[in-house]
């Protein structure tokens, strides 16, 4: 048994994560650590959110709001879908967070002390229009090496390369769009070039590097190494531990790295062991794995290792099993660019192991790959649910039925092909794992299922239960095994599903504490099983289950959203109070004023998108003919309308409001009569009802036309059906919009 140390790179906490993080980086790791447990190793696995630097600020001035609140609000719907998608962290820090803080200063001061750092004149981009420096993502241009545009100063995504000030082609100011001048400001510089020598010594055995991640290091080697400024003019980040330097922070991606160590800590720290991190970091025989995206290569391969060198003492990177890019549609899938598929949206529609499964097949590792639903669909349904899943539930569901336990196993001689082809796969499956090649272990796991399935055909159980049941048995509990054997060996992947099955075999115990060493034991007959359920479920897209369960019209003649629209009664509304629900951290509890003798007591899930203060006396939108219903325990009577663009890629919730002030109780609707009976939530569902950008004269979304009120804000809440589109409005000129950026074509619900 040994340890091994696994660093998971820091999601920017200034968006959901999406499938290309969890593809790229949050995954392997994930598989990787599973595999070593199993294997009976000791994991210390760690990572957070990378919570500073430009990423963050330019989010919060977008968002009107400070970079702290965009950085803990980003922090904890992270961490909770990474919970979600069951990847295991030691912990799962921020970089917002005293131990980190002081880590990062020890660690300056030292390389400081040890005359790794100086302080220099430099040139920074700086906006005469807005007043102050331009640092990393102020700016934006052309890239220098590729080509590409709107890339931002500090490093292009499209190629990987790493920019100083000055380097960048047209660039322009991302407030104003000006062109910045160049200024002199005093930084703390890291002298890179000290370690040149080390650096090569160092990648000089790393032959098992992947090629992309060797190239790439050797590359930057070769072009010698530059001294980098290590810290910037701005207020948000770890402060500059020297006299003098109010008003400047360290970069974050000095501070980033660092969290890999302050999290090791503050684990030690939290578990009552402050020394444990010791072990890990200081003790030459743990291997430290970092998984990362091909973007971060130097700041792993080059930077990391020379801050680590400057320290003295700690362990290096072993190996850096940098993923290529998952892409969307041609794209680069990425949050900040639009075209995201963000995590909690998708973990809404589809269990955490189908997801898992695909980004595992599908692993961008050697190059990039495609990501579609369609395939995601296709390789689900056809593989993990044909084969895999089916296989499972055959042999569970047959073997339960017919027997109540498990059966007596069979003579050796009968199951040695089977336990061969097992122990072989499992040799290959493990060789592949140890090397971070999750894709090819996966497949071996799955032609195992495949081989599984034709052993099941070809010994015919179901004839075999009728003409000899003990020979029957023997054949079952051959085939529990490998049950069993797919479960442990699944179970680094998806996690969840494989320890159903293990429950479904009735063993007792769990996956982890049987581990590979118990891959090939024996089942113990005559244990009962209990009645299993299939662990995987065909994909079925939400337009696909319409076609089959589509409701009848509302009223012969009108059919489509339209008529489903018309069943809606709207009406304005002002928010009088506001309180946190008792019983669940996401829902207010809500009294809106519509015009009624007395408000409406409503239950909304606004929570995470909008402070306590920004709802009190808001104009808004309510549904008032919803059944009420009880939501955690309390009676919600209606709905405020909102937009939301997660479905398209965004990351917005917006509350509709009336475009012109009107009295509460104020009807809105499409022009259309509706019905003012009670309506279901299911129905209001069927109501298509979407917000878009109304540029001269057209609804964004889509290529509809329509005929914009006058006086039509920018921002519009319409209803459609097919061809047709009509705007929501009083009927007076009050038009539902919302009041800030969100994607056009967003739903409303
Ligand atoms: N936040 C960075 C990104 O998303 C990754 C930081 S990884 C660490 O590209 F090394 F800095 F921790
Ligand atoms: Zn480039």
């Amino acid at each position: 048994m040994s340890k091994v140390c696994i660093n998971i790179a820091w999601p920017y906490a200034n968006g959901k994560i999406h499938l290309g993080h969890v593809a790229g980086s949050l995954l392997p790791p994930d598989i990787f650590s599973r595999y070593n447990r199993l294997a009976g190793n000791e994991v210390l696995m760690v990572g957070g959110s990378d919570q500073h630097g430009t990423p963050i600020t330019v989010t919060a001035e977008k968002e009107h709001t400070t970079p702290q609140a965009v950085a803990e609000r980003y922090h904890e719907i992270n961490k909770m879908a990474i919970e979600d998608l069951g990847i295991e962290y030691s912990l799962f820090n921020k970089t917002y967070c005293k131990t980190h803080y002081d880590v990062v200063q020890k660690l300056f001061l030292d390389l400081l002390g040890n005359g790794y750092l100086y302080t220099k004149q430099t040139d920074q981009y700086y906006c005469a229009d807005c007043g102050r420096f331009l640092p990393d993502r102020y700016v934006e241009g052309v890239c220098p090496t590729c080509g590409a545009v709107d890339v931002r100063s500090d490093q292009c995504d499209s190629c990987g390369t790493t920019f100083e000030p000055g380097d960048l082609k047209e660039p322009h100011c991302i407030q104003c769009g000006n062109v910045p001048e160049v200024r002199q400001t005093e930084h703390f510089f890291l002298k890179l070039s000290a370690f040149r020598e080390r650096l090569l010594d160092y990648i000089s055995d790393k032959d098992y590097w992947r090629s992309n991640v060797k190239t790439f290091t050797q590359n930057w080697l070769n072009e010698g190494l530059n001294d980098r400024a290590i810290t910037r003019d701005m207020s948000w980040g770890v402060p500059v531990p020297v006299d003098g330097w109010d008003g400047k922070v360290i970069y974050v991606w000095f501070d980033a790295v660092i969290g890999y160590l302050s999290a090791s800590i503050e684990y030690s720290n939290i578990i009552g062991r402050p020394d444990y991190w010791k072990e890990f970091w200081q003790d030459p025989e743990v291997k430290h794995y970092y998984f990362i995206g091909k973007d971060n290569i130097p700041f792993h391969s080059i930077i990391w290792p020379a801050i680590l060198m400057g320290e003295g003492g700690l362990n290096l990177p072993y190996d850096i099993p940098a993923n290529e890019y998952l892409m969307f549609g041609g794209g680069k899938l990425s949050k900040s660019r639009g075209g995201a598929i963000d995590v909690p949206s998708v973990l809404k529609k589809y269990d955490a192991d189908l997801v898992r499964y695909y980004l595992s097949i599908n692993m961008p590792d050697t190059h990039d790959s495609e990501f579609s639903w369609e395939d995601f669909k296709i390789k689900v349904n056809n593989e993990l649910v044909s084969d895999l899943g089916n296989y499972y539930h055959r042999c569970l569901s047959f073997t339960q039925k017919n027997f109540g336990t498990i059966p007596s196993s069979a003579p050796a001689e009968e199951s040695a092909e089977v336990m061969e082809k097992i122990g072989s796969t499992f040799k290959e499956y493990s060789e592949f794992l140890s090397k971070c090649d999750f894709k090819k272990a996966l497949k071996s796991v799955m032609d195992l299922a495949h081989f599984a399935n034709k052993y099941f055909d070809s010994s015919k159980p179901w004839a075999l239960v009728k003409s000899d049941k003990d020979a029957c048995g023997n054949v079952m509990n051959t085939n529990l095994r490998i049950v069993k054997a797919l479960a442990v060996m699944s179970w680094p992947f998806m996690p969840r599903s494989s320890e159903k099955i293990w429950e479904y075999l009735g063993i007792g115990g769990t996956i982890e504490e049987c581990g590979y060493g118990g891959l090939t034991a024996p089942l113990p007959a005559g244990t009962r099983m209990p009645e299993p359920v299939p662990v995987y479920k065909k994909v079925e897209f939400e337009d696909e289950k319409e076609k089959v369960h589509k409701a009848p019209a509302a009223e012969p003649g009108i059919s489509g959203p339209f008529a489903d629209f018309r069943k809606l009664d709207l009406r304005a509304g002002t928010i009088v109070s506001v309180q946190d629900h008792p019983d669940a951290d996401k829902l207010y509890l809500l009294n809106v004023d519509i015009g009624e003798e007395s408000p409406r007591q409503i239950v909304a899930g606004l929570k995470a998108y909008y402070p306590r203060e920004k709802m009190l006396g808001r104009k808004v939108l309510v549904v008032s003919n919803l059944k009420p219903a009880k939501l955690r325990g309390i009676m919600s009577s209606g709905m405020l309308l909102a937009a939301d663009d997660e479905d398209i890629g965004g990351n917005a919730v917006l509350l509709l409001t009336p475009s012109k002030e009107v009295p509460n109780g104020t009807k809105f609707s499409s022009g259309m009569d509706s019905s003012s009976s009670c309506i279901e939530y299911k129905d209001f569902q069927k109501a298509v009802l979407k917000v878009s950008t109304v540029r001269d004269g057209v609804f964004v979304a889509g290529s509809r036309k329509l005929e914009p009120a006058e006086g039509c804000p920018l921002r519009a809440a319409a209803v459609f059906d097919g061809e047709e589109t009509v705007l929501l409005s009083d009927g007076n000129g009050s038009i539902a919009t919302v009041d800030s950026e969100i994607k056009d074509g967003a739903g409303v619900r």
